[in-house]
């Protein structure tokens, strides 16, 4: 028998990332497949103009009040409601101890993907009165996601998701400065030029015009960081064998440092979007929630 292996907490941390992200994995996986599967079924009935559709085979199933309409409208509701509980998750103190805040944040994402497109299949592609209004808010809230993530992604994070001030940034670009000199011997005239490589030209003062200025610098580091090492004699006397870690290093220096140097426009970019992202979703739920209590009224209950 082998000897017992012993595990860390960061193995076993890093452990069970690995399942969390199996398991997203397969949930959007299935979910798509269902999904596209269930648009393709629904195609010629989808795609067949509203005044004819009563008469359409598929009528009973796919309109919004149908057994599979609404029951795409239910399950798609009630993913649209379990996305809430990261706002909760974000604001209790019990709550906040359990799981990452990131892999919260993945399911309130895979919530606001899936959700929406099953409210798409309950609409039936027909959407009008005042459940539009819902309708067009969700869709909104949704694609401002993407913007939104792409900026949460850019705030340096700890561990446990919190957002890092800007001295702990430091500290790690200073450890990887560390590992530069000891490694590769990284005189400070070489570090100052990868930070110039990691700032690139000014950008724009105002916040979203300079998040799409800093999108483009962090698009053309890569080049600008082989042609900076090609005019060093630290790169160009390395021995193969070394040139991999020392890239490697020099790639992490100007990501930290690029995202320290931005970080306020991050910042200042994230905080605009909440307050368009925000009230979106309220008047999402405020109008959905009327629909939903008008649709009871009227007597729907599909399933129950
Ligand atoms: C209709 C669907 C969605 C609704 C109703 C919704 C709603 C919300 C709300 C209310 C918040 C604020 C949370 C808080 O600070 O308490 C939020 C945050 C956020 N959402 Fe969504 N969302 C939706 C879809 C998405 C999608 C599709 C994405 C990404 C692709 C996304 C990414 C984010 C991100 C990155 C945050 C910020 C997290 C933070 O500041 O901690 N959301 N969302």
């Amino acid at each position: 028998m082998g000897a017992p292996t012993v595990q860390t907490p960061g193995e076993e941390s890093s452990g069970r990332s690995r399942a969390f992200r199996t398991f997203l994995a397969f949930l959007y996986l299935a979910s798509l497949t269902v999904i596209v599967g269930l648009l393709v079924r629904g195609w010629d009935y989808y795609t067949t103009p509203y005044s004819l559709r009563p008469q359409h085979s598929d009528y009973e199933f796919l309109r919004p009040a149908g057994l599979w309409g609404q029951g795409f409208g239910v399950i798609g509701t009630t993913l649209m409601v379990l996305l809430f509980l990261y706002s909760w998750r974000k604001r209790s103190r019990n709550l906040g101890k359990v799981g990452k805040t990131s892999q919260w944040l993945s399911l309130h994402i895979f919530c606001g993907v899936v959700g929406p497109l099953l409210i798409v299949l309950h609409s039936s592609f027909k959407v009008t009165g005042l459940v539009a209004v819902s309708f067009w808010a969700m869709v909104a809230v949704a694609l401002s996601g993407v913007f939104g993530r792409y900026l949460y992604q850019r705030i340096p994070r700890t561990v446990v998701g919190q957002a890092m001030a800007p001295d702990e940034i430091r500290v790690q670009e200073l450890a990887i400065d560390r590992q530069l000199r000891e490694r590769h011997a990284a005189s400070d005239e070489f570090l100052d030029g990868l930070q110039i490589v990691a700032r690139g030209r000014r950008g724009f003062e105002s916040a979203v015009l300079g998040v799409m200025a800093a999108a483009a610098q962090e698009m053309t580091v890569k080049r600008r960081l082989t042609r900076y090492l090609w005019t060093r004699p630290e790169w160009r006397e390395a021995e193969n064998s070394q040139r991999p870690d020392l890239e490697e290093l020099c790639r992490e220096k100007t990501r930290v440092h690029g995202r320290l140097h931005r970080l306020e426009q991050y910042q200042t970019a994230f905080h605009y979007w909440h307050v368009i992202h925000k009230p979106f979703a309220a008047i999402m739920v405020l109008v959905m929630g009327i629909h939903i209590g008008v649709a009871i009224a009227f007597g729907y209950r599909w399933i129950f």
